[in-house]
């Protein structure tokens, strides 16, 4: 077939650990992978060592994320104590969401005090939406509040057949609910934890295979709005140890994986436009990128690992799976940053 152009790619859920945790990635090796993978935007989580609870924390990764090779927007975070910073930080340009913990997750950042929680969706007066990292009823809960103060809500990775069903619920209602799903929770299930042990493990931890076929379900009757990767690095040795650390990489391998299902006609490549570009690009307000796109063949197979990682934390889930659509060429403001295959 040959090359076709695309969209450069938004991913609204990245860790890109700087500061603090660079064994795992910075600013450098995260946004090569999110290139190799087609990404030219990507929005870094707030749950790092110093999390980005304040303007100073924020304008400290600003500086560190000069080095990267693509686009970069960050998602401000709270523990509930910093709500008179919650102001300056939805007005800051690079802030594009609030990352709420209300279930367990690297780091110590849960909220769980129901008014605490009310309080978060009192303060955040804003357009920008509210992420959630939440399972089950605490899904319910923040879709309440929502409701209740006019809020956008994005549901994050979401697992589950009745997750679905809430926001499927929430969407009847005209609420401003939105929801996003892992390539991790699209493609393996709980039984891939025995084959590859600390390496499938992450919050939330992989379902049924009941639960994968309503996520499959939910992309195309359009519940789910869009794929985020998660990309949660970690060395090999952290995911070793006694207590593994949760999470895998994902920026690299998600196109690939999305376009396999496109080859096993599950999906088709409208479907990942709509996932990975139009609508995160609508629900969080990414700016245009002018000059910018991808390019590379559609119907192409490749190992996944082939060439190694750029990902700092060098692996993967889904090494050597055989996947589609290996990105050749990436132009990002109308200068080319990688070329049949290798970044310049
Ligand atoms: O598995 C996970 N890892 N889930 C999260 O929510 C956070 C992430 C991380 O930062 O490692
Ligand atoms: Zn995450």
């Amino acid at each position: 077939m040959g090359l076709k152009k695309f969209p450069g790619f938004i991913d609204v859920h990245v860790h890109l650990r700087e500061p603090g945790a660079t064994q795992k990635e910075d600013f450098l090796t995260g946004s090569k992978a999110a290139i190799t993978g087609g990404f030219t935007f990507i929005i870094d989580m707030p749950n790092n060592p110093i999390p980005t609870f304040s303007l100073e924390a924020l304008e400290e990764k600003i500086k560190l994320s000069k080095r990267a090779i693509c686009d970069i927007g960050f998602h401000f975070g709270t523990n509930g104590k910093n709500l008179n910073s919650f102001n300056d930080a939805y007005l800051h340009p690079r802030i594009f969401g609030l990352k709420v913990y209300l279930n367990h997750t690297t780091g110590d950042f849960l909220i769980d005090d129901r008014q605490v929680l009310e309080q978060i969706f009192v303060s955040w007066e804003s357009e920008k939406p509210i992420l959630v990292h939440a399972e089950g009823k605490k899904i319910e809960e923040c879709i309440t509040l929502a409701k209740k103060y006019n809020r956008k809500l994005h549901v994050c990775h979401i697992s589950q057949k009745e997750e679905v069903k809430m926001i499927r619920k929430a969407k009847k209602e005209k609420l401003k609910v939105t929801a996003g799903v892992t390539p991790h929770h699209l493609f393996l299930i709980d039984s891939d934890v025995k084959k590859l042990g600390p390496f499938a493990m992450m919050k939330l931890p992989l379902g049924t295979k009941k639960n994968q076929d309503a996520l499959w379900q939910g992309i195309l009757d359009g519940t789910i709005d869009l794929v985020e990767s998660d990309h949660a690095p970690h060395t090999r040795q952290e995911k070793l140890a006694n207590k593994p650390a949760f999470g895998v990489p994902g920026l690299e391998t998600t196109l690939g994986l999305l376009f396999k299902a496109v080859h096993d006609k599950k999906i088709t490549e409208k479907d990942i436009i709509r996932l990975l570009f139009d609508n995160p690009k609508r629900i969080f307000n990414i700016p245009e990128q002018k000059n910018t796109y991808i390019e590379f063949d559609p119907e192409k197979s490749y190992q996944i690992g082939e060439n190694g990682y750029q990902t700092r934390s060098g692996w993967s889930p889904f090494d050597k799976w055989q996947v589609y659509g290996k990105v050749e060429n990436v132009i990002l403001h109308g200068k080319k940053i990688m070329n049949r295959g290798k970044i310049l």
